[in-house]
């Protein structure tokens, strides 16, 4: 499965509109010519002060023709979007001051062009941390009706077409929640199962993931991923899952056959989900570096609009592939 071809194409035939609040972001910038001149989306918007843009973009040589570039401060829709956002956050205390003086902050904004439809999708994260980035993502986008958790997924691929669908599975969560609760860790395998459908185009079959199997082990730990997996089965979702399980028996169909016989999920697990953060991201990694899987993400999910985080360290081309899977993923 090639990933990054697939996200692109797409993205090309949905061609939504995207916002990049990092619009005085050098690698940003760049991302937004490559996007709007390949037809990745509808449209490209830069945040950011026009003169600071447009400054930007002549020292990297980059005509803004066909990019759009939005001034947060300077819009005559402030009083709209900081009246929403006050009506957001008011039961914290915030007041309607402070949510004019907050609103303009631009992850704050495209997350507000994002819940009021003035844009499809939001990708930021080249220079602001995963944290800033999440809580304006939660605070303005919130999660997607049903689930109180926002968490997020690797897909990994190019690994021997046996594993998940043709060698590619989705890993979660790796990224965002460090030690997620019972009821945490049902969201993000809903969440997951979803990404799964999104990304790799699969119906999703779903490991919760333990160093104990069907009760071999007794651990706090344990505990939490079996009363996750009871949660799920309140929940009754429409995907096959089973926990908790070791790897070994929820990938090799002769292992689950000893360990966990009669599982749902023999010899089919596409989705990965991880007991917390520790064990989720050291098992990326792992994958990435020992197995040469190639690691894409991590992409948000859990949210009820599309918005990502890219790393700070993340090259043009990172951020045109996070921006078109991000608009892959619109409604
Ligand atoms: N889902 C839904 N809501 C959440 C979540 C979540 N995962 N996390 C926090 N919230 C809510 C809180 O309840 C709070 O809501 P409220 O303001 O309405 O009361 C709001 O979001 C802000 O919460 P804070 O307490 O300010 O945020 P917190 O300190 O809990 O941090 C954050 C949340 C930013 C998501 C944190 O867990 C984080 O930084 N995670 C990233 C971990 C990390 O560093 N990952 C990067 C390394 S791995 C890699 O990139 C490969």
């Amino acid at each position: 499965m090639d990933f990054v071809k697939e996200m692109r194409a797409k993205a090309k035939s949905m061609r939504k509109r995207l916002v990049l609040p990092e619009g005085t972001e050098p690698r940003t910038v760049r991302a937004a010519r490559i996007l709007v001149d390949e037809g990745l989306a509808a449209s490209v918007t830069l945040l950011g002060k026009e003169g600071d843009i447009e400054k930007v973009a002549a020292e990297a040589g980059i005509k803004l023709d066909g990019v759009g570039v939005v001034n947060p401060a300077s819009e005559s829709i402030v009083e709209e979007y900081a009246h929403e956002y006050h009506e957001l956050r008011k039961h914290k205390g915030m007041t309607g001051e402070q949510a004019k003086i907050e609103i303009v902050d631009p992850l704050r904004w495209g997350a507000m062009m994002v819940r009021l439809g003035a844009a499809d999708a939001s990708v930021a994260g080249a220079e602001n941390t995963t944290g800033d980035v999440l809580r304006a993502g939660l605070a303005i986008i919130g999660t997607v009706p049903g689930l109180k958790t926002a968490s997020s997924c690797f897909v990994m691929s190019n690994l021997d077409p046996q594993w998940g669908k043709d060698g590619a599975l989705v890993f979660s969560d790796c990224a965002v929640i460090p030690d997620p609760t019972a009821e945490q860790l049902a969201d993000i395998a809903e969440s997951a199962a979803q990404s799964c459908r999104e990304f790799l185009g699969a119906e999703p079959v779903v490991a919760l993931l333990s160093f104990s199997t069907r009760g071999s082990a007794k651990h706090d730990n344990v505990a939490k991923v079996q009363a996750a997996v009871e949660l799920l089965r309140a929940r009754k979702p429409n995907f096959v899952f089973d926990g908790e399980l070791q790897a070994d028996a929820a990938l090799v169909p002769s292992v689950t056959d000893k360990k966990a016989p009669g599982s749902p999920v023999r010899g089919k697990v596409n989705t990965l989900i991880f007991p917390d953060l520790g064990a989720g991201n050291i098992g990326y990694k792992l994958v990435q570096r020992l197995g040469r899987a190639e690691a894409f993400g991590p992409f948000l999910q859990g949210f009820a609009k599309p918005v990502s985080d890219l790393s700070r360290g993340a090259s043009v081309d990172d951020i045109v592939t996070t921006a078109a899977v991000t608009l892959s993923r619109v409604k």
